[in-house]
């Protein structure tokens, strides 16, 4: 459930209308509602109510606006970062070092010594060669790093193929039965405090089944290192809940979720970890924009053009994703139309032969569920500046972050004396 709906005819976020957001800042612009993300966190909590021991770490990737960051850490979420910029954010919006997991394939030096500087929770460590990198690190400061071993579990999470990162031929983690000899190798290192492992298999996951899978495996492995005798005090089974990006597409809820890991995983006796993304603010968010012109097509289909792009939502045009597109103030009139942006390759393609309500040059429209992997995407392609985002909470709304004209992107470029 979100807080965008139809009031006296015209789309709002909560009780501020769409077009209010359009006339003072102008489009295209991201709307979020705290009302919505503050109910998905609050639903994501309640769903894991039975589990004992959590810790939910909200995947920064998804959203790292810091007015959204910020909702995040009032509800009591940590951070799932990837990067030291995201890491930084994380800092920014009050979230505690012990709150925040460091994953990915890549950590650079300097990104470690940031995470040790911080006294982040956990880093999620990806490969024996990372983990002794991050031990001769943090041994020579006299420290040691939580860690836990991302494991491969070799699983298809069934979604589309550049966001499943479970299988044997994806980058991340280490294969699952390489992982006990590797945790032995790296629990000896003295600059690692090896407490548990990690898993995330993909996302945009429709079904549970291959997550249940997954966890089968994890649960096998923790058994296999205590066995070992091995100390396994945390289990993270990293994020991917997909949402409804199209009215009728049914997704696992997260309660259905929160039952499923009980079951499978409630007798671990571990701290288990949460990092989701989507689900959390996926609905929260959309896209305004405006129709641009209404052009006709050579087999009469039109072609709306709007002012958002493949550099504002690169969803469409990366992964072929479908967004829901509906009129500010729909007249219950509608038309078959290919909807795209103004950027010279055929790539910015919003839809093909959609349905829509009827838009005539100068409508507002919304993309729906652009809360989750919208603005983080975005490029200044065909030197298009990034949009805006506002967040709106009952009948006030803020900008969270201003527009970025050309101008300010091309004044940090230089031209070189030697071409003068
Ligand atoms: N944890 C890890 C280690 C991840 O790699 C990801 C997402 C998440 C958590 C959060 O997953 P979520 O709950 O949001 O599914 N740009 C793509 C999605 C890429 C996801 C990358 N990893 C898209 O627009 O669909």
């Amino acid at each position: 459930m979100d807080h965008f709906q139809i009031i006296n005819g015209e789309l709002h976020a909560e009780r501020v209308p769409l077009s209010r957001i359009a006339e003072e800042i102008g489009t295209p612009v991201y709307v979020y509602s705290r009302a919505t993300l503050e109910r998905h966190a609050r639903v994501f909590n309640e769903a894991l109510s039975a589990l004992p021991k959590k810790h939910v770490a909200f995947a920064i990737k998804a959203n790292p606006n810091l007015a959204v960051l910020r909702v995040m850490q009032r509800e009591g979420f940590g951070a799932d970062v990837v990067s030291g910029g995201e890491l930084a954010r994380a800092l920014a919006a009050g979230m505690p070092g012990q709150d925040i997991v460091f994953s990915g394939v890549g950590k650079l030096e300097r990104e470690m010594i940031q995470g040790l500087d911080a006294g982040i929770g956990q880093f999620n460590i990806e490969s024996e060669e990372e983990g002794i990198e991050l031990a001769a690190i943090a041994a020579a400061r006299g420290q040691r790093a939580a860690c836990a071993l991302r494991v491969n579990p070799d699983v298809d999470a069934r979604t589309h193929e550049k966001i499943s990162t479970g299988k044997a031929e994806n980058k991340f983690g280490v294969p699952i039965d390489r992982a006990a000899g590797i945790y032995a190798r790296l629990a000896a290192l003295p600059g690692l405090d090896m407490r548990g492992v990690a898993v995330h298999i993909g996302s945009q996951l429709q079904h549970l089944q291959p997550l249940e899978d997954a966890f089968i495996k994890v649960g096998a492995l923790i058994a296999e290192l205590r066995a070992n005798g091995q100390t396994v005090t945390h289990a993270d089974l990293g994020g991917g809940l997909g949402v409804t990006y199209k009215a009728g597409e049914v997704y696992p809820t997260p309660a259905e979720y929160g039952a499923m890991v009980a079951r499978v995983c409630g007798g671990w006796d571990v701290t288990l970890m949460f990092e989701p993304g989507r689900v959390i603010v996926g609905n929260a968010g959309v896209l305004l924009t405006r129709a641009i012109r209404v052009k006709r097509s050579s087999n009469n289909t039109p072609f709306v053009i709007v002012d958002a792009a493949m550099n504002d939502l690169a969803r469409p045009a990366m992964y072929g994703a479908w967004h829901d597109f509906e009129a500010v103030r729909p007249t219950g009139q509608r038309m078959t139309a290919h909807i795209v942006g103004p950027i010279c390759e055929t790539g910015d393609t919003f839809a093909m032969d959609r349905e829509i309500d009827a838009l005539v040059a100068g409508d507002l429209a919304v993309f729906r569920t652009a809360g989750a992997y919208g603005a983080t995407m975005a490029s200044s392609y065909n030197s298009r500046g990034f949009v805006a985002e506002v967040m709106v909470d009952g009948d006030q709304f803020a900008v969270v972050a201003d527009r970025i004209v050309p101008e300010a992107i091309s004044a940090a470029e230089r031209v070189p004396a030697w071409l003068d």
